[in-house]
């Protein structure tokens, strides 16, 4: 049973790393003013940690980056590579392996749609986005200040993710893990 339980989840790990990469080959909405795009890869690694766990959820994120490093175009745009990785978005997509523990740590007992929600914001928003703003900081020569707060332009969109995210998982969970 247990084993049997493992394989499913083995399964479902794959099925978000292909579910990611789908998510990539919607282009990326590049802003201008920072070089970091708008992209829709994020709302896959929130639903990682919210259908997985921290364990399994963070399995998928970490195959997922490391295809990435490996030179795969799996990345928004078809970008793939070490240069990606340590480039100006190298922050975001490294916070995306820690993001699927804190998440699936933090909602894990929880029924409530609203505290779910709050969890996958906290980290699958505010603590990516700060990772990306202080790597963006360092690696662009930009002022923290003005890294910070050029990222807020994320945060109604990522909070669009964050919801429509909590909103499948809260759908699903029931049903994948009945
Ligand atoms: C890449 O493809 O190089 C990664 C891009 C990272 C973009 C970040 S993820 C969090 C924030 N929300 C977005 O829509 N874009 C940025």
């Amino acid at each position: 049973m247990t084993s049997r339980n493992n394989l499913k989840k083995l399964i479902l790990a794959a099925l978000l790393v292909a579910i990611i990469i789908v998510l990539g080959l919607l282009p990326g909405i590049p802003l201008g003013i920072i070089p970091v795009p708008i992209i829709f890869q994020n709302m896959g690694i929130m639903l990682a940690g919210l259908l997985l766990g921290p364990r399994y959820g963070s399995l998928a994120t970490v195959t997922f980056v490391l295809l990435v490093a490996l030179g795969f175009p799996f990345l928004s745009g078809g970008n793939g590579g070490m240069a990606t990785l340590l480039g100006p978005t190298g922050g975001y997509i490294l916070s995306w392996l820690l993001v699927p523990i804190f998440i699936g740590w933090f909602t894990r007992q929880k029924t409530s749609f609203w505290l779910t929600f709050i969890g996958t914001w906290l980290w699958g928003v505010l603590f990516a986005d700060i990772c990306g703003s202080l790597w963006l900081a360092y690696q662009s020569h930009l002022n923290l200040g003005v890294a910070l707060a050029s990222n807020l332009i994320f945060i109604p969109g990522d909070t669009i993710k964050a919801l429509l995210a909590s909103l499948l998982a809260h759908k699903l969970k029931p049903v994948i893990w009945r």
